[in-house]
């Protein structure tokens, strides 16, 4: 029978209460599905907006294996010191020429290769090139090293990361949702083998506005004034999902969603 490779990924991991959250829980989260290679998207891991080289140093001396990103990823300054070197950590494929860093990486994981492409849409937000024909280009770089390849779609609209699971589906082994912070109950395998998930949610706050402290958040919507976003620290959740791989094919065998409240 062929090897099943299991592959952990986390929403995106919200300041300081995400991050506690995952240094708690993350090798008993692990152990508990047999993961292989975790993969979180880290583009609000510092303060709640972007990502510093301590943060990044950080979250893998926990066990993260692969850094995803977003629209926040150039928010501090360290990035553009550390991102063309530091291969685990990814910024979106598709910006325009030019950015520095590495939209997708190769990573050795025993005998196998494990492909990470991270892609942004543009629905709603900035228009970055095209994700789909971007995205389907590097799934074709990838390819000429393994057919075991996870897709980060950093997007807003669940229209559009639904279009792209089809537009990959079949050459890809996952198509995985993150930025809106808010969970999706949609996992399932399309058509030709590709997993799926709108959005995998966050790990941060769970009694926040996607990851803020809900009093300032709220008075911007009453005032239209500014207020400041604060992260919410207290009782963070974990959010993500499993995927299961035919290690041989790069097709998914299985996907399953994963939340852990505080305290579970
Ligand atoms: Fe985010
Ligand atoms: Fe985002």
């Amino acid at each position: 029978m062929a090897k099943l490779l299991t592959i952990l990924c986390l929403g995106d991991i919200i300041g300081e209460g995400g991050r506690s959250a995952i240094a708690a829980k993350l090798t008993a989260l692990k152990a508990a599905y047999t993961v292989d290679f975790t993969i979180a998207n880290g583009e609000n891991a510092a303060g709640g907006f972007g990502i510093t080289r301590d943060v990044a140093n950080e979250l893998f001396t926990v066990g993260i294996d692969a850094i995803t990103s977003g629209n926040h990823i150039w928010k501090s300054k360290d990035v553009f010191a550390m991102i063309a070197e530091e291969k685990r950590l990814l910024r979106p494929f598709n910006y325009p020429e030019g950015a520095p860093g590495n939209g997708f990486t190769v990573f050795t994981v025993g005998e196998y290769k494990i492909g990470v492409l991270n892609l942004l849409g543009r629905t709603f937000m900035d228009p970055v090139d095209c994700p789909f024909r971007r995205g389907a280009h590097a799934v074709r770089l990838i390819q000429r090293e393994t057919n075991i390849i996870i897709v980060d779609f950093h997007a807003e609209a669940t229209a559009e990361k639904q279009a792209l699971g089809y537009h990959l589906d079949g050459t890809v082994s996952a198509v995985v949702g993150t930025h809106t912070h808010v969970q999706t109950a949609d996992e399932h395998i399309l058509p030709k083998g590709t997993a799926y998930m709108s959005d995998l949610g966050m790990c941060g706050g769970e009694f926040s506005i996607i990851g803020m402290k809900k009093d300032p958040a709220l008075k911007r919507f009453l005032t239209y004034l500014p207020h400041k976003f604060e992260v919410e620290r207290e009782q963070p959740m974990i959010n993500g999902c499993v995927i299961r791989i035919d290690a041989d094919t790069g097709r998914a065998a299985g996907i399953e969603r994963v939340l852990v409240r505080h305290g579970q």
